[in-house]
């Protein structure tokens, strides 16, 4: 049997995992390896793993639960993982830089997701390593945000994904079953202990204790910084491969430059309430 393999994507984040397949439970020492590979790269990368939907919800759960997200877009076939199905995805809600989900008391540990169909050429996944984003921050601007909470909320990206056709949720009725919610704008990785910074342009509506104008020059400068590539890398996709990010760490962003179908499965795996 070949040994497994791990391969820095850059030095900050994401590392190509081989010499394993993702079909057959894990023997143990194999998937203790891609935990520490997760937590020490952040975004993990797998290439010809010729999975069903089953299997890789049975991959996911050698990692903890499937976590079944508010809305789902209207092509899933099951609630433990979703599809994504998209040819114009410009202003769809993943071109946009995110965490999953973190309009959720408990946002997600994590995400796995694979290619099952993919434009001729783009399409490309970029992640971000948000402890990088936190440390390069001043000390005095990290000392502020350490003692503050933000607010999110799922309307914007519900709407987007109503208005793109991609969900038949009714708005009122998910945010009744989900009212904003409020996390430290510094979260502590529950497992490595590193700080970092927990806003996104997807949920994220305020800084909590911060006047209107604070918020205005103060949020939008904290949202952009997770755009430097140097916190950065970029996953070019193959049908067949799949990334496995923390999203207690990162944030990531689906490029839109494509116009023919792209199909993606997703499973997201449930987290906790980040302190
Ligand atoms: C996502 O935002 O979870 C999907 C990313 C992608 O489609 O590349």
């Amino acid at each position: 049997m070949k040994a497994l393999q791990i391969k820095k994507v850059t030095h900050v984040i994401g590392a190509e995992i081989s010499g394993v397949s993702l079909k057959e439970p894990l023997r143990s020492e194999a998937r203790a390896a891609i935990e520490a590979a997760l937590l020490e790269h952040h975004v993990l990368f797998f290439r010809d793993q010729d999975i069903t939907p089953e299997e890789q919800v049975e991959f996911a759960r050698q990692f903890g639960e499937i976590s079944t997200p508010p809305f789902t877009p209207k092509y899933s076939k099951s609630p433990d993982y979703i599809v994504l199905d998209q040819t114009t995805p410009e202003g769809e809600g993943a071109d946009n830089w995110h965490s999953d989900n973190t309009f959720m008391a408990e946002p997600p540990l994590g995400s796995i997701l694979k290619a099952v169909l993919l434009p001729e050429t783009g399409g490309d996944t970029c992640f971000a390593n948000m402890v990088a984003a936190y440390e390069a921050l001043s000390e005095p601007i990290r000392t502020m945000l350490d003692g503050l909470e933000a607010e999110h909320d799922i309307t914007k990206p519900l709407q987007k994904a109503i208005d793109a056709g991609h969900s038949e949720a009714k708005l009122s009725e998910v945010q009744a079953k989900w009212p904003p919610v409020q996390h430290p704008a510094v979260r502590t990785h529950p497992v490595t202990g590193k700080k970092a910074l927990f806003v996104n342009g997807n949920s994220t509506t305020r800084l909590l204790g911060l006047s209107a104008r604070e918020n205005q020059i103060l949020l939008p400068f904290l949202i952009d910084h997770v755009r430097s590539p140097a916190f950065q890398c970029r996953f070019r996709w193959d049908t067949n491969s799949l990334a496995f990010w923390d999203n207690r760490s990162t944030q990531h962003f689906a490029v839109p430059d494509y116009q023919e179908r792209r199909v993606m499965h997703r499973v997201t795996l449930a987290g906790d309430r980040p302190a």
